[in-house]
């Protein structure tokens, strides 16, 4: 036994020196804190293969630290991962028909508040929730709306059914874990007779079959708003006089690890093409001269600003006009 275990020892340790010439001591302890922050275990060699990849990810955050810049990088769940292994898991894949959503807000000319928060308005915004290994943003940034817009139409705050929208929305050119659109969402929403809660509907995380009763909906779309295409002032109009509002942007590598302060990227792209998250604007302010959007995401709590971001508003950063959207509750 103790011969075993001295000759595993042996070769773990030529393993790093012949595999893995770039680890110090230090990086290991970083990654077994890491992991057992995160409840992560691995086999011996999946080990040194996330042990490399949690490295490059340890460095690149202290690199972007280190450099003064307008937001911060942490550690966080997603730190074992490559960008390549991320997009596969959590974002959309394919184009999404973003250039389908043309305009129809009718924009009133301000002027606006310097600053808006719908979660300090009154109770109008749910915890932030938590999407799991499955393409299904677009179902969080759905639901957070409507239930935004309900609860401000109600005064009834509830939490609402992301399952329902994955199983039962792909007569609306949505494909559940493989992605979709909120406007997309909003019209199946629309037309199929409501969205159940989440408890009534609980969600999985993974494709399932429809069992969406409708007598059970408990949010209803009276119809679908979109913000013309690339008009971020729409946007501003919508949330600062009506209500939160979903969007699209471009999710790349640098953003997985953000942590606090305004994102800004010269990375990301602008268009319709490559938008690949949905999330929600929940308000939107300015620091030091920077104007920024207020956003929920769907990643839990553990990432971001307690499962918020800052990203920098007034360019169309990362395509964030590109397609956004919202729906006027019936109630
Ligand atoms: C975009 O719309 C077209 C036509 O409705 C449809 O065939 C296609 O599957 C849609 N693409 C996606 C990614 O939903
Ligand atoms: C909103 O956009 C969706 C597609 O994203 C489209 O199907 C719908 O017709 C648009 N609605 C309006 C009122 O333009
Ligand atoms: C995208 O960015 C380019 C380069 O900054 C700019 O010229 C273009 O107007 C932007 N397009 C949109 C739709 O925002």
């Amino acid at each position: 036994m103790a011969m075993f275990i001295l000759i595993s020892g042996i070769l773990s340790v030529l393993h790093v020196a012949y595999l893995n010439p770039v680890f110090s001591p230090e990086d290991e302890f970083h990654f077994k804190t890491w992991m057992a922050e995160n409840g992560k275990t691995y086999d011996l060699r999946e080990y040194y293969h996330r042990l490399h990849i949690f490295t490059q990810n340890r460095r690149r955050i202290l690199e972007h630290n280190a450099d003064r810049p307008s937001y911060t990088m942490g550690l966080n769940q997603f730190s074992d991962l490559t960008f390549a292994e991320f997009k596969k898991a959590f974002l959309l894949h394919e184009p999404q028909n973003c250039s389908a959503t043309t305009g129809g807000h009718p924009r009133q000319a301000g002027p606006y508040p310097d600053y808006v928060d719908w979660r300090t308005r009154g109770d109008y915004v749910t915890p932030v929730k938590t999407q799991g290994h499955c393409g299904s943003c677009w179902t969080f940034s759905t639901t957070g709306c409507l239930e935004s817009v309900t609860a401000i139409a109600t005064g009834k705050l509830l939490e609402l059914s992301e399952q329902q929208l994955i199983d039962c929305a792909q007569d609306f050119n949505n494909h559940g874990c493989f992605g979709g659109l909120p406007s997309q969402a909003f019209e199946y929403i629309k037309y199929r007779g409501g969205l159940m809660t989440e408890d009534g509907y609980p969600y999985k995380g993974h494709d399932s079959t429809c069992k969406f009763q409708p007598e059970q909906a408990a949010a209803y779309v009276k119809d679908v708003v979109n913000i013309t295409r690339y008009d971020e002032m729409g946007m501003l109009d919508a949330v600062a006089r009506l209500n939160p509002v979903s969007f699209a942007y471009e999710v790349t590598a640098d953003f997985v690890h953000y942590k606090d302060g305004i994102y800004s990227s010269t990375k990301c792209k602008n268009t319709t093409e490559t938008v690949n998250h949905a999330v929600l604007a929940v308000g939107y302010g300015e620091q030091d001269g920077t104007l920024y959007w207020i956003v929920k995401n769907s990643w839990g709590t553990s990432w971001g600003r307690d499962g918020y971001f800052l990203i920098e508003r007034g360019r169309n950063m990362c395509g964030l006009a590109a397609c956004s959207s919202y729906p006027l509750p019936l109630v």
